[in-house]
């Protein structure tokens, strides 16, 4: 194809003394020191509607980083004019000439404003140097990157068989009306990937992101300015859910939603969709990647380190509020004293403060509600019989939203914290009979409605055969001897079925079909 072959972004390690540290550093300081006006993005217009609201670190929730202008339902609709009026314009481009403008603005992430989207992930999302960088830096470059070699596939894919006086072909139409992307506060990556992977395929979007996910959407957005993004391709509105999502699945035009976020939100808009379905000209497409009840299993088997390992990198990372957090683990009895030993020697290393402070591998979560329902679940652990907490349990919420990493250990495998997603730095043990890994399978298969990610831990070849056919339908990235985290783009394609989505593999072709409707053209000569 003619397009750059991509490769994986390296992802920098901000080691101490090194220039990308001195530079993300100033950044942040920088950054601290202003209060940025954050505008919505309508068409050709910045709109200010004056109805300020702040924006604040999670670990410092005192300090003012800026205001973002909130908007109302008569924003959403000039969005909706916007991108609809940009559409003909847009669809009509040589996908080449759509392809250029998002390797540039993969180049520009990669370049000129790599320090400036890491530093406002981490101010204000939270996230410590090195998560933001996979984030904010990495992964989104690849989103960018790796769709576009998808796209180049998806148009450039061998025509349909002709012959006999008969020409067929197929054309990769973009969808009829707009597209409405809606994305979470957790990934700026994600709330990239989901407006310009729309995008690519000739799609005029409504981007409607987080509340606490502003403050690096901001950056993004001026990023894909200087790109190239033509004025109404992308429109960014700061509107509360409800009220977007009353004008949206109203419209006529709706055309689909690019949504990630929880399984509550998704079901209420798929439900709403379906009673609407009659007012729009197409059955709208609805992807969405959602919750998650993510698992380790440990073989009697397995290396107890690696298992331990796994368990501190892969439920602590990111504070746990990662979709595909390890956050329930199944440990055969032979193996829990050295997995315990080793987990809890990890955790007393990890340090937790604000992301200013590189050594800080802790965070806050990101806001008061989110703090409040995790306290919550490990206030009712402290209470709860048979169930004990090994290592945290405290929180602080004075300064910023600071949660202890917490190890809950449970006698009862069905206890609420091995059942709900907490979405949070909790981690849920249940110890089993180490000669009874193919009943603890089951329990893993059916303690919790979601499928995203797992992780089996075995030296057992026997062992990991049997897991993998019996999770079969339990996780949609299933790892072998690793963290259940850390999906690569173009490396391990990432989604999960059951509650946890519709399973459209977030960065890959299947991904960016949602976004196309073909037609197929017969002509006889
Ligand atoms: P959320 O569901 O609260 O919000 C997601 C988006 O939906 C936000 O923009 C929000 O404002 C909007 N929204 C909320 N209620 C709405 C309504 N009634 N109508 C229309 N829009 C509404 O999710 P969040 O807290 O931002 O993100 C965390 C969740 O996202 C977790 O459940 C996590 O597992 C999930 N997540 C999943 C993946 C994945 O790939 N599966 C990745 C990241 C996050
Ligand atoms: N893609 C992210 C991971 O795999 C969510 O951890």
């Amino acid at each position: 194809f003619n397009v750059p072959t991509p490769h994986n972004e390296p992802v920098k390690n901000y080691a101490p003394g090194s220039p990308e540290r001195k530079e993300l550093q100033a950044k942040i300081q920088e950054l601290r020191a202003q209060q940025i006006d954050v505008p919505m993005y309508i068409g050709s217009e910045e709109v200010r509607t004056g109805n300020k609201k702040p924006m604040s670190p999670p670990h410092d929730h005192q300090h003012i980083l800026g205001y973002f202008h909130e908007g109302d339902a008569s924003h959403v609709e000039q969005a909706i004019n916007a991108a609809l009026g940009a559409k003909y314009a847009w669809e009509n481009l040589e996908w080449e000439q759509r392809a250029a403008i998002f390797l540039k603005a993969a180049d520009l992430i990669a370049g000129p404003y790599r320090a400036k989207l890491n530093a406002a992930t981490m101010l204000g999302q939270s996230k410590n140097a090195y998560q933001a960088e996979i984030d904010s830096a990495c992964e989104i470059i690849d989103f960018l990157r790796f769709n576009v070699k998808y796209m180049a596939e998806i148009y450039e894919q061998q025509p349909p068989v002709s012959g006999n006086g008969v020409w067929n072909r197929v054309e990769q139409r973009p969808l009829e009306g707009f597209v409405f992307a809606l994305t979470p506060f957790n990934f700026t990556a994600i709330a990239g990937n989901l407006p310009t992977s729309a995008a690519m395929m000739g799609n005029t979007v409504v981007w409607k992101p987080a509340y606490t996910q502003i403050y690096s959407a901001n950056v993004l957005m001026e990023i894909f300015k200087e790109a190239g993004v033509p004025d109404g391709v992308i429109n960014l509105v700061y509107v509360d859910g409800p009220t977007a999502g009353n004008i949206i699945f109203n419209h006529p035009d709706f055309a689909g939603i690019h949504f990630t976020g929880s399984t509550g939100v998704f079901q209420h808009i798929w439900k709403t969709i379906g009673e609407n379905i009659y007012k729009y000209k197409s059955y709208p497409r609805i992807v969405g990647e959602t919750g998650g009840k993510d698992f380790v299993i440990a073989h009697k088997s397995a290396n107890p380190k690696a298992v331990a390992v796994g368990l501190s990198r892969g439920a602590f990372e990111f504070q746990g509020q990662k979709c595909s957090a390890a956050s329930r683990a199944y440990i055969p009895s032979n193996l829990w004293g050295d997995v315990k030993k080793y987990l809890l020697e990890d955790l007393s290393s990890m340090k937790m403060g604000g992301t200013e402070d590189f050594t800080n591998f802790i965070n806050a979560v990101i806001d008061e509600k989110a703090f409040d329902k995790i306290a919550k679940y490990i206030d009712n652990a402290k209470k709860a019989e048979g169930v004990e907490i090994i290592s945290g349990g405290n929180y602080d919420k004075s300064k910023g939203y600071f949660i202890e990493p917490t190890v809950i250990l449970t006698k009862d495998p069905m206890y609420t914290t091995m059942c709900e997603e907490i979405f949070g730095p909790v981690l849920t043990i249940y110890v089993y009979h180490e000669n009874h890994f193919e009943e603890a399978l089951e329990l893993v298969d059916q303690t919790s409605p979601y499928a995203l990610t797992g992780a089996v831990f075995s030296t057992d070849r026997y062992a990991i055969e049997l897991a993998t056919k019996k999770l079969r339908n339990a996780a949609g990235n299933f790892y072998i001897n690793d963290k259940p985290t850390g999906a690569v783009v173009g490396q391990q394609p990432f989604g999960g079925a059951r509650a946890s989505g519709t399973n459209d593999k977030a960065g890959s072709m299947i991904n960016l079909l949602r976004w196309v409707s073909p037609r197929t053209i017969k002509e006889t000569f």
